[in-house]
């Protein structure tokens, strides 16, 4: 081979890698290469990412919480939560009087996650464990909202990781995620708005709404059909005595006692409470 078709040959083999392992994020390789990539880069991506926490209140917490009134203290599951973000705006936001379980499946990213909620001191209201998004270890109904954000990119079957959130999603359940729209790099990752409401309808979504969100996503609502106002747990509202409350959180920890397989929270964490009877088993 002569020496400029080598050159040639190597810069297209060096764009193909960065493509694939950089541009893409291994989303072409499998999730192993995907979660493999993410347990590298986890210690940097906080600082690459630079959330701000004020719009994140405003566009993803306080909206979620809107959504979810008049019930205070709902049981969430944050899919792919990475180093946290969603669990501690929730847990941040003063509002807020549930708990929020965080699966990812990179150890790494829920290392840092997990050091973000034992220096804000949130184990009472945060979960985490390792877990696949398409399989999630829990029961069909146990989530009062369910969310995914920056993701679905990542699941190799959309429909399919759409249905499993529906599933664990009670009936009347708000699930928020968030649809990839540069679709120029990522052929047969990205769907538009109007074929991902197809899809979510066929999940027994309803009240589909996207919004404009951020350069790279739209955000979007939906709810899972069925009873509006159906809780698992009674709310913590103002007609309930203390007493009452105190049954509601006893309750609550019983039931998540069942709803998640294979939770971790802790020792490093020191979470106290029923939750650190979890033990990180990864
Ligand atoms: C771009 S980050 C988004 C993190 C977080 N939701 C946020 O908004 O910052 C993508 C996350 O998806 C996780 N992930 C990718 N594939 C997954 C899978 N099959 N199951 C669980 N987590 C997955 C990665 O480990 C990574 O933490």
């Amino acid at each position: 081979m002569s020496p400029f078709l080598f050159l040639i040959a190597g810069a297209v083999a060096c764009f193909i890698i960065w493509w694939l392992l950089i541009e893409t994020e291994g989303v072409y390789l499998g999730k192993r290469v995907v979660i493999w990539l993410y347990d590298l880069y986890a210690r940097r991506y906080d600082r690459v990412k630079q959330f701000d926490d004020y719009a994140d209140q405003l566009l993803l917490a306080a909206p979620l919480l809107d959504r979810i009134q008049p019930q205070v203290d709902p049981l969430m599951l944050d899919v792919a939560t990475g180093s946290g973000r969603l669990p501690l705006l929730m847990a941040r936001n003063g509002r807020f009087a549930g708990h929020v379980v965080g699966l990812d499946h990179s150890r790494n990213m829920l290392e840092v996650a997990a050091s973000k909620v034992k220096r804000e001191r949130f184990g009472a209201f945060i979960s985490l464990t390792r877990g696949d998004a398409m399989d999630l270890p829990s029961p069909d109904g146990a989530f009062d909202a369910v969310a995914c954000l920056e993701s679905l990119e990542f699941f190799p079957d959309l429909q399919a990781a759409l249905a499993e959130f529906a599933r664990v999603l009670r009936p009347g359940g708000v699930l928020l995620t968030s649809n990839r729209i540069k679709t120029r790099w990522m052929p047969g990752r990205t769907v538009s708005r109007a074929r991902l409401a197809q899809i979510l309808h066929a999940c027994g979504m309803l009240s589909i709404e996207f919004e404009a969100w951020q350069e790279d996503y739209d955000k979007v609502w939906a709810r899972k059909a069925g009873a509006r106002d159906e809780c698992r747990v009674a709310r913590a509202g103002s007609n309930l005595s203390t007493e009452d409350t105190e049954k509601s959180k006893e309750s609550r920890e019983n039931q998540c006692a069942g709803l998640i397989s294979d939770m971790f929270l802790s020792d490093r964490c020191g979470f106290p409470g029923g939750f650190a009877r979890y033990r990180w088993r990864i």
